[in-house]
């Protein structure tokens, strides 16, 4: 049964939400800058269960903290919420964006999306090659398969504008020296991000506000999906190929159903049907303020959003029982 089709509880889901990831950015919050990101991503793993499991809901993670084995909580398979309620799959990312927060930087994240039953890519924890736009332009304006020079004239083609006026974002590492190049060959310019590339996906939305046109390069699959999930709710495009190099890595792909390990996925087929999405500011960034710990209150920032409705919320509280936090 489509989520929205239970009793407008996909509505009410939604609002709940915003609650878990404001817990996990505020556990992390308080780490901020303490150069520990295991303590940090273990406050918020910690407050996101917590609170998770409040919801009445039967739910299962499939993108989570990693696969059974090497994650003590939030794993891959593990069910969570109340246990009264639809079965969904959750994807999760209690504190994206690590070292970010140890190092207080811009951009981290606490990030969670529901959705039916099977409507999530199971993917396991590699690398997935990704890029992505925002909403407005013509479908397969840009496409995993084309060159990256390409694919930037297409995309400033229909945006209206020279390539020199479009900005991608990518993650700064060495295997994205040729990448970078041939985006650099066009003119256009590259917002290089330290880490982080939900937020980075997600920028690609409101490139007036964040400066940023499109995603580009390899990033974590896990991430990767919890992007598509924002996408499919804000509107936009998506391609990812997961990159399994290794027989290990396309065996451990195999057992959670993938049988083509080449397959370019489209934003729809990694996030389908409803799909509800929230993310908490842990740090500021370019579309969420961090948590700010006050003298009477501490403030959080969160987008919510439906992928059902296309509504998109942005919710400021004020926590002024600080003792809970
Ligand atoms: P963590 O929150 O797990 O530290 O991930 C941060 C991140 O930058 C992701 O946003 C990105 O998808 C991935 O790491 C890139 O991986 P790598 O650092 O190995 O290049």
């Amino acid at each position: 049964m489509p989520l929205s089709a239970t009793s407008g509880l996909d509505r009410i889901l939604t609002l709940e939400l915003v609650r878990v990831t404001e817990r996990a950015a505020v556990a992390a919050a308080r780490l901020r800058g303490r150069g520990d990101e295991k303590a940090a991503d273990q406050a918020a793993v910690d407050a996101m269960r917590s609170e998770l499991n409040k919801l009445p809901i039967k739910g299962t993670v499939v993108i989570g903290e990693g696969e059974r084995d090497e994650a003590p909580m939030l794993y891959i398979g593990e069910a969570v919420g109340s246990g009264d309620g639809p079965q969904v799959d959750i994807a999760l990312d209690p504190l994206e964006g690590t070292t970010i927060c140890a190092k207080n930087l811009p951009n981290s994240l606490a990030v969670i999306a529901i959705a039916e039953t099977g409507s999530l890519l199971n993917a396991p924890d590699v690398y997935m090659e990704k890029i992505a736009v925002g909403p407005g332009y013509p479908d397969g304006v840009v496409a995993l398969d084309a060159p990256a020079a390409e694919n930037i004239e297409n995309l400033a083609r229909a945006k209206g504008v020279q390539p020199f006026e479009i900005t991608a974002c990518i993650l700064d590492r060495p295997r994205h020296a040729r990448l970078i190049e041939e985006v650099r060959s066009t003119g256009a310019a590259i917002r290089l991000i330290g880490d982080g590339d939900v937020a980075g996906v997600i920028h690609t939305t409101d490139p007036d506000e964040t400066g940023i046109d499109i995603y580009m390069g390899i990033g974590g699959a896990p991430e990767g999906v919890l992007a598509a999930a924002a996408l499919r709710c804000i509107g936009g495009q998506m391609e990812g190929r997961l990159q399994l190099n290794t027989d290990d890595k396309v065996a451990r792909a195999a057992k959670m159903g993938i049988d083509d390990p080449k397959k370019v996925y489209r934003m729809e087929e990694m996030a389908r049907g409803d799909v509800l999405f929230a993310a908490t500011g842990v740090t500021d960034g370019n579309l969420l303020s961090g948590v700010k710990f006050g003298r009477t209150a501490v403030v959080t920032h969160t987008i919510v959003m439906r992928s059902s409705s296309r509504t998109v919320r942005e919710i400021k509280a004020h926590h002024q029982d600080m003792e809970k936090f």
